[in-house]
């Protein structure tokens, strides 16, 4: 299995280019098959995630072609509206797909979609949303069997906010020639660029960014070509990396605009920062103060996907912080593996953890428990005395691309093997 090893401490200087958001493309993918044509998707991370979805579409006939952060995907040749468990087992964003296939089909089966153990990860929103659009819902126990002659617009409010919900919705709805109405819809950046590429395809949309999404769709759809949004979530990992090992980095091709509540978090800290339109850089060096409290949100608030690699940070800073995770109830659990390593932090219930800080971290061989968590693991080695070996590190290279030369770059001592 491969593994980082990684020799700590490591003070970084340089320039990072940020990739194209995994989320966006995730949720592009899906809206392509939508289009009566070949859609161009540019800027795609070369993930794991990504690839798998993309390979799920092929399976089901569409025409994929996929080199150097260019998707090309043809849905004309769909063939198939079956999704099996081993494949959906791989990819939450599978679930995405059942609207384009009610659309071609009128009927969708999908096994229960997977995605990172960061909590339940149930999907009973999205069945009630596609309920509420006119489908009726099978739950064989090994799939779930969806039929729908012809999907209708419709009013849904989302019990609670709900992202990939939200967004697959959206795809469904772009495809029906009434209007759907998105009640406490998800705001997040990547659900905007959802929408604009879907108005390219034709369907008529207002409010994405606030929490009503007026949608109306048509049943001819054209296909476009449109340029993933910078991940915020990977500038966000890469400036607390920067501050976690008081190193300088200029974070190029980001929009700071999409991490207001990190920053806000890094000026009660005391970490130091300089932003463009279009890039962010850290300064090096300080005394970072804990900020008391960090609290995840859905976005415009503090990312539960930036919780684990900010808690990396909040060990270095002078003072107690509780982290309260809203979001998953299983997002907090590899504070275990940082306390092998060192730190002091007291997990309170599966929701809050109380981080008490500075202190020095020591290597160790852990493993990667899922994305956000094994690239904390990767900061954590960066501040941590001595060689630290990361297994399971699929589970990182999942969401980010070629991370280990780009580290490398900065001047990490990361090495990879098998
Ligand atoms: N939820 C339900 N029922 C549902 C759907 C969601 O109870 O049918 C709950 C979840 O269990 C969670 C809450 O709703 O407690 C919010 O989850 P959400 O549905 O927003 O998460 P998601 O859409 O499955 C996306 C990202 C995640 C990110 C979350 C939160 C994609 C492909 N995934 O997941 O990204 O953490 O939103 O922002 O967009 C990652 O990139 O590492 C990742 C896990």
């Amino acid at each position: 299995m491969p593994k980082f090893s990684i020799q700590g401490p490591s003070q970084l200087q340089g320039e990072i280019t940020v990739a194209g958001a995994k989320n966006h493309a995730l949720a592009m993918i899906p809206a392509a098959l939508l289009a009566d044509g070949e859609s161009i998707l540019s800027r795609v991370p070369d993930i794991r995630d990504v690839k798998v979805l993309l390979n799920i579409v092929e399976n089901l006939g569409a025409k994929v072609h996929h080199e150097a952060g260019q998707a090309r995907i043809d849905a004309r040749a769909l063939s198939s509206s079956t999704i099996v468990p081993t494949q959906s087992g791989q990819a939450r964003a599978s679930i995405m797909l059942i609207g384009p296939l009610l659309h071609r089909f009128g009927k969708a089966t999908i096994g229960h979609p997977g995605g990172c153990a960061i909590g339940r990860r149930p999907i009973d929103q999205f069945l009630a949303g596609f309920q509420a659009l006119g489908a009726e819902v099978q739950d064989t126990g090994e799939a779930y069997e969806f039929t729908a002659k012809q999907l209708k617009g419709a009013t849904y409010f989302f019990p609670f906010v709900s992202v990939t919900a939200t967004e697959a919705l959206m795809i469904a709805a772009a495809g029906i020639p009434e209007t759907t109405l998105l009640k406490n819809a998800a705001a997040e950046p990547e659900v905007i660029a959802l929408a604009e590429f879907l108005k390219q395809l034709g369907a008529q949309i207002e409010g994405a960014g606030t929490h009503t999404i007026c949608i109306t769709g048509s049943r001819q759809l054209q296909s476009s070509s449109a340029a993933m949004i910078p991940d915020r979530l990977e500038a966000g990992m890469f400036a607390i990396l920067a501050a976690s090992t008081q190193s300088r980095v200029l974070i190029k091709e980001c929009n700071p605009e999409h991490l207001e509540s990190l920053l806000k978090i890094f000026e009660l800290m005391g970490v130091n920062y300089k932003r463009g339109a279009d890039w962010l850089e850290i300064l090096a060096g300080g005394v970072w103060r804990a900020p008391g409290k960090v609290v995840t949100h859905e976005y415009p608030g503090f990312a539960t996907d930036l919780q684990p690699p900010l808690t990396v940070l909040l060990t270095q800073a002078q003072g107690a912080t509780l982290v309260h995770e809203t979001i998953f109830e299983g997002r907090l659990f590899y504070v275990d593996l940082l306390n092998r390593m060192g730190a002091n932090i007291l997990l309170c219930d599966p929701h809050r953890a109380l981080v008490q800080g500075p202190t020095p971290l020591r290597g160790k061989r852990i493993e990667s428990p899922d994305i956000r968590a094994g690239i904390a693991m990767v900061i954590a080695a960066l501040i941590a005395e001595g060689e630290t070996v990361i297994d399971n590190i699929y589970q990182i290279e999942r969401g980010f691309e070629n991370i280990e030369a780009r580290l490398k770059a900065l001047g990490a001592k990361i090495a990879k093997s098998e």
